[in-house]
């Protein structure tokens, strides 16, 4: 009877409003969030309105999405298949739970997203919904509808007064999604993995061999593992991650040019920007080097590629990315103070960091005469005989 729309107020969210008013003639409440995409927002209410749309949610979740989900999945090095920082798979989880909400607080009983039917998105945002609402019906229009290509579409636009604007009537060249994590383009002329892309793509970047001459040095202060100020400046969240998108943009930082894995099954070419983010990983990476005890590190290492997945697969609110979450979380008391990172042209490079409760000892590390007297070599020659016992068997009786 009612049903919470994921709207962006683009073509094809326009057409998915109007097709569940006619479809379903149930009542339609819209969602629009803002994550940072860029773009104008209020044109989607008016569009909401010209539809008939009586409840309207429009809402600015940039702080959330970045000290709720982006932040604690940077505390991990997030990275699936040892590339894709998850720009895209991150904020679905937020965008779910903001329309269940929304749901349980106008009585809808449905909620609808504009993912297709071949990608990683709808299981995303239907594994977030079922986790949070058991019950909900779902509606997947791109599963249902028979308006499968190009021309279908704009006729059923027309047909209904849903302005089309002239660059949306042909195929649109490419897919994109923005938040302010990453921007990422996929499909169509970028299918072809053994092409490659021409230079107008990106978006969200300037090209490394364009970028300035001379290096930008830039101070990132971590607290328990969470970047909290710029060159001395505490920021909130989003404002960091909008002040390293700066930096990362001009100096061509976090350009990526892909083949994943997706979860239904086939390999997907994409071409993704994560500017910041780039730089955020790098800088957490040398925060943790000086602040983590070995095996605890070594430990997270090993499972981040299954929380990694998790993320991917569209497990955020499942036990086990909890499960997972707290030991991370755990991991990060220590996380602690600022690394100084050099950045040029295409290149993020840690060139200092210091910590309040720093594991490094100068005294036990140094190459001079030490002074401490409690590192004994004796000790290192009988640690090396006893590793080697077991090498040295297997030499001698089994050659
Ligand atoms: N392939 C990436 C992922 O699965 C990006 C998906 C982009 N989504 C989109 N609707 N264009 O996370
Ligand atoms: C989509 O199918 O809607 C975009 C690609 C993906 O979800 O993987």
């Amino acid at each position: 009877k009612k049903v919470v729309l994921a709207y962006s107020g683009g073509l094809d969210t326009s057409i998915i409003l109007r097709w569940l008013q006619d479809t379903y003639r149930c009542e339609v409440v819209t969602f629009t969030a803002d994550l940072g995409q860029g773009e104008e927002l209020e044109p989607a209410r008016e569009k909401a309105k010209l539809m008939g749309v009586k409840e309207i949610f429009i809402e600015d979740v940039r702080e959330e999405f970045v000290r709720d989900f982006v932040f604690p999945m940077f505390r991990a090095n997030t990275v699936y298949e040892g590339t894709y920082l998850l720009g895209t798979s991150i904020a679905r989880p937020l965008i779910a739970k903001r329309q269940i909400e929304i749901a349980q607080q106008t009585g809808a009983d449905a909620v609808c997203h504009g993912a297709t039917g071949k990608g990683n998105d709808q299981v995303r945002f239907e594994l977030s919904y079922y986790a949070l609402q058991p019950d909900i019906k779902i509606i997947a229009p791109w599963r249902e509808w028979n308006l499968t290509s190009r021309t279908a579409l704009i006729d059923y636009a027309e047909k209904h007064q849903i302005p089309v604007p002239k660059d949306k009537r042909g195929e649109a060249p490419f897919s994109v999604d923005a938040n302010m994590l990453h921007v990422s383009s996929e499909g169509k002329v970028l299918e072809d993995p053994a092409v490659q892309a021409a230079d107008y793509i990106w978006s969200n970047t300037i090209a490394p061999e364009e970028a300035p001459d001379k290096p930008t040095f830039v101070e990132i202060g971590f607290e328990k593992g969470d970047p909290v100020s710029i060159d001395g400046q505490k920021l909130s969240p989003a404002t960091i991650l909008t002040k390293l998108n700066e930096l990362g943009r001009a100096n061509g930082i976090g350009r990526l040019d892909l083949v994943e894995n997706r979860f239904v099954g086939m390999k997907n070419r994409g071409l993704y920007e994560t500017p910041g983010g780039t730089i955020m990983l790098v800088a957490h990476r040398a925060m943790e080097s000086l602040t983590l005890d070995r095996e605890m590190g070594h430990l997270k290492d090993e499972l981040m590629p299954r929380y990694a997945k998790l993320i991917y697969n569209g497990f955020w609110f499942a036990p086990e990315r909890e499960m997972l979450q707290a030991a991370i979380d755990f991991s990060q008391q220590a996380v602690t103070g600022t690394v100084t990172m050099k950045l040029y042209k295409g290149n993020a490079m840690v060139v200092a960091r210091k910590a309040e409760k720093s594991l490094f000892s100068a005294d036990w590390v140094t190459f001079e005469e030490s002074a401490v007297a409690d590192y004994d070599h004796k000790d290192a020659q009988g640690f090396i005989k006893l590793n080697a016992l077991r090498l040295r068997l297997k030499k001698m009786l089994q050659g």
